[in-house]
């Protein structure tokens, strides 16, 4: 990547301690992705560090998730550096990591001493002021290995660069200091609202911050001046620059944190640092189809702090009772998803965080008083469009909301359907997005079935009806197109692109909408409708068996209608809402078929898997194949953990030759990625 760093130098975590110093790497899950989550908590939040050779070190910059970060510690007068590139003294050798749902734990060893160096990046189902404050915790504590007593100074700063794409424009930043905590922030001094350069908001400021403690010190200024001074004397100047300047005028400008440990051969009680992203507002959102009228929404947080400065105090104190509540989620997570698989596990583990990137917002009266029966989640469709609320995306996330909280599916399908209920929504089918593609109407299918599918999810999992109250019509008129247009398509893009005649895993996906339609109006006592719906679906399911089995192909699911192709496929995973809604439309029969059918394909899989599709020329999808393993017959759980498997093989390499953060797109025999829009970070 050629972007400069951007230093988001969140440096040193726990440690891991190993007694054997010339050890080699270890992940304590055997689960190595070329790319570890650092920081993902918000669209402009999401930065990751490459370690192509998988194994070694740190030294090198951390990025944002499509891009580009400093960490040093000084031992007994040495520095060494446990991440980022460049800059004074030693390389350090890392011996362990290991990836759990909200946080990437790294053990470094520097010299004779080893930090544990974690980035925590909180999830918070039960808290939505929590959930919706878009900073992370990095930590770091430190051990001897040699049985002596070190001398230890700890070294963080982050720079300018998370808060432009455009490196020459001019920031300006300040330190506010008080008797807690010490802060830096910085933002552009001529802030473009509602921009972005290279994946980076232009109305951003970035906060670095720590709570006061012994012998800490701070500076902001250019970083390799600070880093240098901090590798001869363990220490920074209380000082700030405040000569505003480009963000790279002949250096970067950069805001940093020290502190001396002392001596010891433990240290126990964690540095803590905490890095935030803040945009204010986040969106500006139009409710009403054809209206100009737009509300500037901000996030949820700002409900209970009247500054940024309490927000961030209350972040920092609250870090030990948020590790325990992270323990406790991640063993309920982690304990669930191992009674699947150990591959399954560690896949939760790597895509949790990145999941769950939306911008919480609520809205204001004129008066400035919280409409708290307001409260919209927006999450952009990362790696692969700049879309908002992107149907197939939020369908996509979909398992991850339900099990954490049901009613944050909710929040994102709310402006979804209010924007589509307003008069000037004219169509009879549902927008893939908020906006942007709401001209195409070849991908109206899988976004109507999709919509009715997470409507009826939500008002299930969450056992709220108020959105299927609310909109009923909509979602009757949603379901009447169904109705007529699932079955037979000439024109339609499925959700993986694919724009094929008949695709029959396309029209089990309508065929499923108007099922959970059926269910739809039984819970709101239509039960007219509720019959007919459910009558519709049925024949529609008769038909649709009748056209997509074939005795010629041992009874499993042709990819299109008629196509007998020998070697044609498709993976259904539009079946699986079938099986998470219990909508019973599929017999158990074509199931097995199924199940037994992929068993065959797995023994002739690519290295990375199967490909959705076979008119696709061997591109994978990692959400695909895992919805594919959810709608497999019960009976065939090895095949299922089979389809789990193929997407780990990907997960757990290095075979891109554009190195990066995880993809949902990627070759099944190579595992290249097309960049951008192979979904990376996604
Ligand atoms: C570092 O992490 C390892 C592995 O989790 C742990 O055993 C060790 O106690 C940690 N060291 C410190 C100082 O926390
Ligand atoms: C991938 O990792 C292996 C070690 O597991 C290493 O030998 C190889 O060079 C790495 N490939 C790239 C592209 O860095
Ligand atoms: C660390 O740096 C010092 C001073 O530059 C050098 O003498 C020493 O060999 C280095 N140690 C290691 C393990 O790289
Ligand atoms: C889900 O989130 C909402 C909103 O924050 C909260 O009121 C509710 O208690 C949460 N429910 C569960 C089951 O965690
Ligand atoms: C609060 O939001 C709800 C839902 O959008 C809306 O119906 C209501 O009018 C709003 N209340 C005020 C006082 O703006
Ligand atoms: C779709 O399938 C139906 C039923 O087999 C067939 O009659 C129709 O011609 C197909 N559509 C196209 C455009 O080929
Ligand atoms: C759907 O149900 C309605 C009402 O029962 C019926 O008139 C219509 O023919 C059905 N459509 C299909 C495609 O089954
Ligand atoms: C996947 O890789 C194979 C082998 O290099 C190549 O033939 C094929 O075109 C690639 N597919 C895509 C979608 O790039
Ligand atoms: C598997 O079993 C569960 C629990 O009994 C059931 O809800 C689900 O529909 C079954 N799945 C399939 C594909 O039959």
């Amino acid at each position: 990547m050629l972007n400069a760093f951007l230093s988001l130098p969140l440096v040193l975590l726990f440690t891991i301690f190993a007694s054997r110093v010339d050890s080699q790497f270890i992940s304590a899950q055997n689960f190595l992705p070329v790319s570890y989550p650092l920081a993902v908590r918000s669209p402009y939040l999401n930065a990751w560090i490459d370690t192509p050779d998988r194994t070694t070190s740190l030294n090198v910059w951390p990025t944002h998730w499509d891009n580009n970060n400093v960490g040093f510690a000084r031992i007994d007068g040495v520095a060494w550096q446990w991440m980022g590139e460049g800059g004074p003294g030693n390389t350090t050798t890392v011996l362990t990591s290991e990836i759990t749902p909200t946080q990437s734990r790294f053990s470094v060893l520097a010299g004779s001493v080893v930090l544990n160096i974690t980035f925590f990046s909180p999830i918070e189902p039960l808290d939505l002021v929590k959930q919706s404050f878009p900073f992370v915790y990095l930590s770091v504590e430190a051990t001897s290995i040699d049985g002596n007593e070190h001398d230890v100074q700890l070294y963080s700063d982050i720079t300018a660069e998370w808060i432009s794409g455009d490196r020459t424009k001019v920031a300006v930043w300040q330190t506010v200091v008080s008797s807690t905590d010490v802060y830096h922030q910085a933002s552009l001094q001529n802030p473009e609202p509602m921009t972005e350069i290279t994946n980076i908001a232009e109305d951003s400021t970035v906060y670095y911050s720590m709570q006061t403690v012994s012998k800490m010190t701070y500076q902001s200024g250019i970083s390799g001046t600070m880093r240098s001074q901090f590798g001869s004397t363990g220490s920074l100047s209380d000082t700030q620059d405040n000569t505003f300047q480009a963000i790279n005028a002949g250096g970067f400008i950069a805001f940093a944190f020290a502190v001396d440990l002392g001596s010891s051969t433990s240290f126990t009680t964690p540095t803590v640092w905490a890095l935030g992203i803040v945009r204010d507002p986040v969106i500006q959102y139009v409710p009403q189809a054809g209206s100009s009228q737009s509300q500037n929404r901000r996030s949820y947080f700002w409900t209970q702090f009247s500054s940024i400065g309490n927000a961030i105090s209350a972040f920092l104190s609250d870090y030990t009772d948020a590790v325990q509540r992270a323990t406790a989620l991640e063993q309920r997570i982690t304990s669930a998803a191992q009674s699947i698989s150990t591959d399954f596990a560690d896949l939760v583990s790597f895509g949790a965080r990145q999941a769950l990137t939306s911008d919480i917002t609520i809205s204001q009266d004129s008066n400035g008083a919280w409409n708290y029966s307001d409260v919209l989640a927006f999450q952009r469709d990362t790696g692969k469009s700049r879309r908002v609320n992107a149907v197939e995306t939020l369908y996509a996330t979909m398992p991850v909301h339900l099990y954490l909280n049901a009613s944050w599916l909710g929040m994102h399908l709310q402006p979804l359907l209010q924007y589509q209920d307003s008069s000037g929504y004219q169509n009879g089918f549902a927008s893939p997005d908020l906006g942007m593609y709401s001209g195409l109407t070849e991908i109206h299918l899988r976004s109507t079935g999709n919509m009715l599918i997470m409507t009826w999810a939500h008002a299930r999992m969450s056992g709220d009806g108020t959105l299927i109250k609310r909109y009923y019509d909509l979602l009757k008129r949603w379901t009447n197109f169904l109705v007529t247009n699932s079955l037979l398509q000439n024109n339609q893009i499925s959700a993986d692109g694919l724009q094929n005649v008949n695709m029959t895993n396309l029209a089990i996906k309508g065929i499923l909408g108007v099922a959970a339609m059926a269910q739809i109006s039984s819970a709101t006592g239509e039960d007219a409708d509720a019959q007919a719906f459910k009558a519709n679906a049925s024949a529609l399911y008769q038909t649709w068996k009748s056209l997509a089995l074939s005795s010629s192909n041992s009874g499993h699911l042709l990819p299109t209608y008629g196509n007998t192709a020998a070697s044609g496929y498709a993976l259904m995973y539009n079946m699986y809402p079938d099986n998470l809604l219990g909508l019973g439309v599929i017999e158990e029969s074509v199931y097995e078929a199924q199940a037994a059918y992929y068993s065959t394909l797995a023994q002739s899989a690519g290295q990375f898997g199967l490909t959705f599709d076979t008119s696709s020329n061997g591109e994978a999808n990692s959400a695909w194949t895992l919805f594919t393993a959810g709608s497999i017959a019960n009976s065939s759980t090895g095949t299922r953990n089979e389809l789990v498997s193929m997407v780990y093989a990907r997960a757990n390499s290095n075979a891109s030759t554009s190195v990066g953060s995880f993809p949902t797109y990627y070759n099944d025999t190579t595992g290249a990625s097309p960049t951008p829009g192979g979904g990376q970070a996604r």
